[in-house]
């Protein structure tokens, strides 16, 4: 009989002992090719001879890069392609393409408008299914966030991450990596845009300390991380509300002060200056965007080589 596919839907449906093997992957593979051209294949290669799918219903850069630039260098290979050049977008079922595409590929990884169709995706599916963000979360990134703060500030464990802005879909992937590696979370936010409440009931079940304010500095205060978002995520409806709502959320010096001084600020991208962060800060030395968004690549191979070690 053949195994069920490891999926990488949300953090929270994953155990620490996983997840944390994942980042220890993570950090060993990026020590281990330091140097070397983006293309060149991991020692171990656990992607050779296999292939992935990748599909954007939204746009994307980070994304569609890193999986590319981290399948290669496993090892493997890549098709990207958008929902509208696929008959997807002409009406072909999520079921019907997640049964197709199994039979030509090794794994798939989708970034979705509604987060149901990756998981009716992954149901349908007899290969490894990645999410690479929908309207409800963005587990890939959180994880390149946490080895971004743990290269920075070392075991991220009992440490305060500070989340704000808007309750979104990153927020989300914060909230449910909380209790599997034990750091605290403060979301600042405003009460309108709070975060899903069943993600939190479920956060708070599993022993995560998460604590809500919807004063920006009280949420920051003596942080060791800072992290916001954009005001307006794809697909979000009444953008001009949003705006007016976070615009006391913006992340500028003053702000950042109030943090610890060795906090550093994080920001998936793209970033909207002037809106939820200024200059000052996305480039000041407590930055360390780029670095996030290098590790896109090295959290992602350490996914994509643990959904591989499943086997089929
Ligand atoms: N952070 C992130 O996912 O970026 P992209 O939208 O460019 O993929
Ligand atoms: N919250 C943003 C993240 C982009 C990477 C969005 O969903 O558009």
């Amino acid at each position: 009989m053949s195994q069920a596919p490891r999926h990488f839907l949300d953090i929270w449906r994953h155990d620490p002992a996983t997840l944390r093997g994942m980042i220890e992957d993570a950090k060993r593979r990026k020590a281990a090719r330091r140097g070397w051209g983006q293309a060149e294949v991991d020692a171990d290669a656990p992607a050779r001879g296999k292939s992935l799918a990748m599909i954007f219903q939204k746009n994307s850069t980070r994304t569609r890069f890193s999986f590319d630039a981290g399948m290669r260098q496993l090892g493997g290979a890549v098709t990207i392609a958008t929902s509208s050049d696929m008959q997807l977008g002409r009406g072909e079922t999520i079921e019907d393409t997640a049964r197709v595409l199994s039979r030509m590929v090794d794994a798939v990884m989708i970034r979705a408008v509604h987060h149901e169709d990756v998981e009716r995706f992954a149901r349908a599916a007899s290969v490894p299914v990645i999410n690479g963000l929908t309207d409800r979360s963005h587990p890939c990134q959180i994880m390149a966030d946490i080895l971004t703060f743990e290269e920075h500030r070392g075991p991220i464990e009992g440490l305060t991450i500070a989340w704000v802005g808007d309750g979104n879909n990153v927020c989300a992937s914060f909230i449910h990596a909380a209790a599997a590696f034990g750091f605290k979370l403060h979301i600042a936010c405003p009460t309108i845009l709070h975060p899903d409440l069943v993600d939190l009931a479920r956060a708070e079940q599993s022993g995560a300390q998460i604590e809500m304010t919807s004063d920006p500095r009280a949420g920051v205060a003596g942080a060791d991380c800072v992290v916001t978002d954009t005001w307006v995520s794809m697909g979000d409806a009444d953008a001009t509300a949003k705006m007016d709502a976070l615009e006391p959320y913006q992340v500028d010096s003053r702000l950042m002060a109030l943090a610890h001084p060795e906090a550093i600020f994080l920001h998936c991208l793209p970033a909207h200056r002037g809106e939820e962060v200024t200059d000052e800060v996305i480039d000041g030395p407590q930055s360390q965007v780029w670095d996030e968004a290098e590790n896109r690549i090295h959290a992602q191979k350490a996914v994509l080589a643990w959904c591989f070690a499943g086997g089929r």
